[in-house]
């Protein structure tokens, strides 16, 4: 049973509004926001004088329990969301990989491994494949089974690629499905001909994977799906936006009114590749994902592109294998498993690099890390806000407080942590999560199967009015095709 619990004193922060007041929890929502509540003596007072209290951070991008590249990543639902409630995450929206290429399948065999959810979940369904089931199923996956966004792949040739035929094929039932189509944005075809390059120049290490994919490749793809996206009229999510490159198609894209959003992740805003020269295999290794982590300047930008709303809100892609799964490519950097964590680091860096480094205001800081994702998955104001009413997933952060990270004492199964050795202020000194106090002093206190699988509606915020903007583009045919019916 899920207890009462008070929060006093706290500054409790919104993305619109920011005041003084108490949080007062029952039964797993939030039951009062004003000063000075009084309670009984049965409910559980949490002291936030001096702290942010603002709502927990919700991921939209990771992969726990993924089968990819031949292996498993090490976290599963238990370690990854162990890790992102001991980090200040209350909520995650996981990939579905379908099983053979069925989404049904595939969404069974997510279910299964995240049973033993201790936090809200949501899912996106990749698309690694297209035919006339794909495309069936996923109306069910929609009218059925609470998924209203759809990840196509313009890389990983061979395995999860598919072409522009197919991609606008993608496009067309995501609009009218009411679905948000996100795109992982890289010229698949050219990586492929990157990687042969580097083999044949006998660049088999770590570094190899970033030099075979430039942020060029990037920035091409990203134009592509956004031209695209256009000429279906749907809107279209980036995910792991890396690049100055991709990040000014989607900054053109947006000022020109097309209805496009840029997700950064952690790693691009926070590492450079400086790692590349290292010859150790392993500390080099550890960084490799996709799109790659960039020269430093691609870091600064991004950040850049967030304060200016260019991009909107942060990700991780945490997707963690240990030391010897990433020495699966010890010999050809081609088998190296794709990914690096963060869920748990990035309520605490984004903190650093955004408020503690005067970028951002604090309500943009909930903003960008919570409620600006719940609002484009159609889950606000249940999710993201400190509303009467909201579900009581709540984070109390202490300014003054700082944390040096590092794999000993992080709650990844990983043995690395690409963040390892930072440190810096802004602590998450406890973390509710459907009620329950579920991080403090330093310890967690998790229930498996407690969490609660989110299903999301279709049709959110960005589909407004696309109907009428349908017609506009229509009707600007119109003059041209009556000239041509009278002059024959
Ligand atoms: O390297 C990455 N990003 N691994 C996860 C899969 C993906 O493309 O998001
Ligand atoms: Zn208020
Ligand atoms: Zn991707
Ligand atoms: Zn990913």
């Amino acid at each position: 049973s899920s207890s009462k619990i008070l929060i006093k004193g706290g500054t409790v922060v919104n993305a619109h509004h920011l005041e003084i007041a108490d949080v007062y929890v029952e039964d797993g929502s939030i039951a009062a926001v004003k000063p000075n509540i009084k309670v009984g003596d049965d409910v559980k007072v949490l002291d936030a004088t001096g702290k942010y209290v603002m709502p927990g951070g919700i991921d939209p991008h990771t992969h726990l329990a993924m089968e990819f590249m031949g292996t498993e990543t090490i976290d599963d639902f238990f370690s990854g969301q162990a890790a992102a409630l001991a980090g200040g995450t209350t909520m995650h929206i996981d990939f579905v990989i379908p099983v053979n290429g069925s989404l049904t399948a595939g969404f069974e065999a997510y279910k299964k491994k995240a049973k033993m959810s201790c936090m809200d979940y949501g899912f996106h369904m990749a698309i690694t494949k297209w035919d006339e089931v794909v495309s069936k199923e996923m109306e069910v996956m929609v009218k059925e089974k609470g998924i209203n966004s759809f990840k196509f792949f313009m890389a990983y040739k061979g395995s999860f690629m598919i072409n522009d035929e197919l991609l606008l094929e993608g496009f067309k039932r995501c609009k009218s499905l009411g679905a948000l189509a996100m795109v992982h944005a890289e010229n698949g075809d050219a990586v492929f001909e990157g990687q042969k390059r580097m083999i044949e120049l006998g660049i088999t290490g770590p570094e190899g994977h970033a030099l075979s994919r430039p942020p060029l490749l990037e920035g091409e793809a990203t134009a592509r799906a956004i031209r695209l996206a256009k000429f279906v009229n749907t809107p279209l999510y980036v995910v792991h936006v890396m690049s100055i490159d991709a990040m000014e198609e989607i900054a053109k894209a947006r000022k020109s009114g097309q209805r496009v959003i840029g997700e950064p992740v952690v790693s691009g805003l926070v590492l450079d590749d400086s790692w590349l020269w290292s010859s150790d295999f392993l500390t080099a290794a550890k960084y490799v994902m996709s799109p790659p982590i960039r020269s430093s300047g691609h870091d600064k930008a991004l950040q850049g592109a967030l304060v200016t709303g260019i991009l909107q809100l942060v990700g991780t892609d945490h997707c963690t294998f240990n030391s010897t799964q990433k020495a699966f490519g010890i010999d050809d950097f081609r088998k190296i498993p794709n990914g690096v964590n963060g869920i748990e680091e990035r309520m605490h860096l984004v903190w650093d690099i955004m408020v503690e480094s005067g970028k951002i205001s604090v309500m943009d800081y909930v903003r960008i890390t919570s409620s600006e994702c719940a609002r484009i998955f159609n889950l606000y104001p249940r999710k993201g806000a400190i509303l009467v009413g909201s579900d009581a997933d709540i984070i109390i952060l202490n300014p003054n407080s700082s944390l040096e990270i590092t794999a000993k004492s992080h709650h990844s199964r990983s043995d690395t942590n690409v963040y390892e050795g930072r440190r810096g202020k802004g602590k998450v000194e406890v973390t509710i999560a459907g009620g329950r106090v579920v991080w403090a002093n330093d310890e967690l206190n998790i229930v498996p199967g407690s969490g609660k699988y989110i299903e999301m509606t279709p049709f959110n915020y960005l589909f407004d009015g696309i109907e009428k903007a349908d017609e506009n583009y229509l009707s600007s045919f119109q003059a041209p095709v009556k000239r041509f019916k009278s002059s024959t």
